[in-house]
């Protein structure tokens, strides 16, 4: 992954091509993952519950996806790493901007915020300041306690259109990519058609420019609940790195995810 960059990216889905990604917290995994041909990482605010042990990701912090960045950034120079800004840690454009400044430092090439309409003012000014944007939208776990849960989003006609048009906007106030997770399969891939800049999926169906996965839940490391959309790529492989690589090339052919991992 030598020297990826958001024009190639956008390019990939120019020319058709998927993309594979994975979240990252360490030095050691971020070299297994660049080694294994991974087009970006993102050192998710899922820390809190894969590295801290907590039940959801509202108690992280900044200074916590900062301190992974510093870590996943050190083991792979030439990523492109995207970085989580934590829950409140956006509530006002003037907010975001000084609290992507420390994930910017940290070694991030791109931050991103969970959210629709509220945040159009806010990734116009950090696209201004030079922050690269990528948007989220569908399940959004930093709301899960509105949400009421982890469910899936936008099956309703009008939850769908709007998750649509929200995501146009996105796009227009400057976001460069997109991450919808737990939507159906088919606004899944509505919202990709109708983008110019890649989708990245997680449990929105094969159709998505790419898709990422939490990196223990793909290597089974997940002890209780696994979710629909995860598959534990270890169990055939038998070691770490040939799972990495089984699920790059399984991404990169469109075999996962199967349906059995998505939403209709
Ligand atoms: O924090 C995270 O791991 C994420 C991915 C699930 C997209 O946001
Ligand atoms: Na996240």
């Amino acid at each position: 992954m030598a020297g990826m960059t958001i024009s190639k990216l956008a390019k990939m889905k120019a020319n058709g091509d998927k993309i594979a990604s994975i979240t990252a917290y360490d030095a050691t995994f971020s070299r297994l993952f660049a080694a294994c041909g991974m087009d970006f990482m993102l050192v998710g605010d899922s820390l809190g519950n894969t590295i801290q042990g907590e039940q959801s990701t509202l108690p992280v912090t900044t200074e916590d996806v900062a301190y992974h960045t510093r870590a996943v950034r050190k083991g792979a120079p030439e990523a492109f790493v995207v970085a989580d800004m934590p829950f409140m840690s956006y509530a006002t454009p003037e907010q975001a901007y000084q609290e992507a400044a420390k994930l910017m430092r940290a070694g991030a090439n791109m931050v991103k915020l969970e959210g629709g309409d509220w945040l159009l003012e806010t990734i116009g000014g950090l696209v201004e300041r030079g922050v690269p944007v990528c948007a989220h939208l569908g399940l959004l776990p930093q709301s899960v306690n509105v949400l009421g849960g982890y469910k899936v989003q936008g099956r309703e006609q009008s939850a769908a259109e709007s998750t649509v048009r929200q995501a146009l906007a996105l796009q227009q106030a400057g976001a460069q990519l997109l991450v919808l997770e737990c939507v159906p399969i088919e606004l899944g891939k509505l919202i990709t058609q109708k983008l110019s800049i890649p989708t990245i999926g997680i449990g929105a169906g094969a159709d998505c420019d790419g898709q990422i996965l939490v990196m223990h839940d793909m290597l089974g490391l997940n002890s209780n609940y696994l979710p629909k959309f995860v598959k534990n790529f270890l169990t055939e492989t038998g070691d770490i790195a040939s799972a990495v690589e089984l699920y790059v090339k399984e991404v990169k052919a469109g075999t996962f995810p199967g349906a059995e991992h998505s939403f209709e």
